[in-house]
């Protein structure tokens, strides 16, 4: 921490007397501050405060024509190793979802190009609400990091998840994103596999399902932020790419195996994809018409290529970790061993599917991890993102050779 610079800016929320412990907790460890107070954020906490712990001039208006001058909100982004928000209210994690520059806080994270980390604050009203959540995947898929927010009282009476974290847990963030130990899987070259596959009837139908892609590139996305080299193999979805991951845009379960193929050698595959099982045989040249009175035509399905039973295939070529997912409705651990045998992975993801835990398209996940030779890990219901980072804690606790340890 000694000599690293970090900007840290300061939202308005009543957290923000908490901010000036972790300014003070980051100069006792020899590190320069600098801060960005909001106008709302100088509500909360003086300017003056703010200058007398950090040591520094603060930065409040994006129009100042002196700082301008001195030292515009560009440089000012880049010239820290990393940009910290505390406390980062719904309103500007929502401007920086949405890449809204409007003032100094806002431009300034639009500008930077380095790592940022979030502490969220807020009502747990707003921190629940769908509009904050979406924020929240967009944002984590865009690389940012978050600390917190953590369960209690809340300064407006409630009692829910809106604490913003404390300033040690912060420090720790900042202290793991600065250090290289927050990249354990650097070198390593993970293949993952999301969305649905589309098989074509003709030009202009074909056979889907209701794969969203949001776990498999929430995966990619944890693995790419632990250092990890990631190709990406999806199918049509509408999430967006995530950031430092290799995108490789495919449609039929055909394609994907062989865009899988040549991305090997990999040494973690993750098939997370809702692969079709079956395939129309014998696609139709041209666009099928409709003809007046006779019966509609019948379409012979042919078995797909099972991707996952491709690369769990003994060889050279296997990835030392093949992770797969069981999507089940019914007798959870009992089917996805049944899959893990069948299919030679190490690993399966069981993903329960039943209507009423809302997976499929929503952003939540209940799943057990179940492997070869170890007891079924039940996992709370969780975040497809919190599922995606507890699941690369696990990859990189097996890759070291430590069992994986339950979070
Ligand atoms: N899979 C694959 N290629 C296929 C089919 C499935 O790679 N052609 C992978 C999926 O990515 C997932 C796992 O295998 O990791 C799921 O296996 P699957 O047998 O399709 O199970 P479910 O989707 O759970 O469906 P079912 O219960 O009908 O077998």
């Amino acid at each position: 921490m000694q000599g690293r610079r970090i900007l840290l800016i300061i939202a308005g929320g009543i957290a923000a007397y908490k901010s000036l412990d972790l300014i003070r907790r980051l100069r006792e460890r020899g590190t320069e501050v600098r801060c960005v107070l909001t106008t709302a954020g100088a509500r909360f906490v003086t300017p003056l405060a703010v200058a007398s712990l950090s040591g520094s001039k603060v930065f409040t208006n994006l129009f100042s024509l002196t700082d301008e001058a001195e030292m515009g909100h560009i440089r000012l982004s880049r010239e820290a190793d990393l940009v910290v928000v505390a406390p980062a209210t719904a309103d500007l994690m929502a401007k920086l979802a949405h890449g809204l520059a409007d003032d100094l806080a806002s431009t300034t994270l639009l500008a930077t190009n380095q790592r940022v980390l979030l502490a969220p604050a807020m009502n747990p009203q707003m921190w629940a609400h769908p509009a904050t959540e979406r924020n929240v995947a967009r944002l984590r898929a865009d690389g940012i990091a978050f600390v917190g927010p953590n369960p209690g009282d809340m300064a407006c009476g409630e009692v829910g998840l809106g604490r913003m974290a404390e300033p040690q847990e912060i420090l720790a963030a900042i202290e793991a994103l600065l250090t290289p130990a927050a990249r354990p899987l650097a070198g390593v070259h993970a293949l993952v596999t999301s969305g649905p596959t589309i098989e074509a009837i003709d030009p202009v139908r074909f056979i889907a399902n209701r794969s969203s892609g949001k776990q498999g590139h929430a995966i990619a996305t944890a693995l790419a932020a632990a250092g990890a080299e990631v190709t990406l193999v999806r199918g049509p979805v509408h999430e967006p790419d995530p950031a430092d991951v290799t995108v490789v845009k495919v449609e039929s379960a055909e394609q994907m195996l062989e865009a899988c193929r040549a991305a090997l050698p990999a040494q973690v595959a993750v098939c997370a994809a809702a692969v079709a099982d079956w395939k129309v045989a014998a696609p139709f040249g041209q666009k099928v018409k409709k003809q007046p009175g006779a019966a509609p035509p019948t379409l012979a399905l042919a078995e797909n290529p099972d991707i996952l039973q491709a690369l769990s295939r003994p060889g050279a070529a296997r990835p030392r970790l093949v992770i797969g997912f069981a999507a089940e409705t019914e007798d959870v651990v009992a089917n996805a061993r049944r899959k893990l045998t069948a299919k030679g992975c190490d690993w399966i993801v069981a993903n329960d599917v039943s209507r009423e835990q809302g997976t499929f398209g929503g952003v939540h996940n209940t799943v057990q991890l179940i492997r070869a030779d170890a007891e079924p890990e039940a996992w709370p219901r969780m975040s497809k993102a919190e599922v995606a980072a507890r699941l690369v804690a696990a990859i990189v606790a097996q890759l070291r050779g430590a069992p994986a340890v339950a979070a």
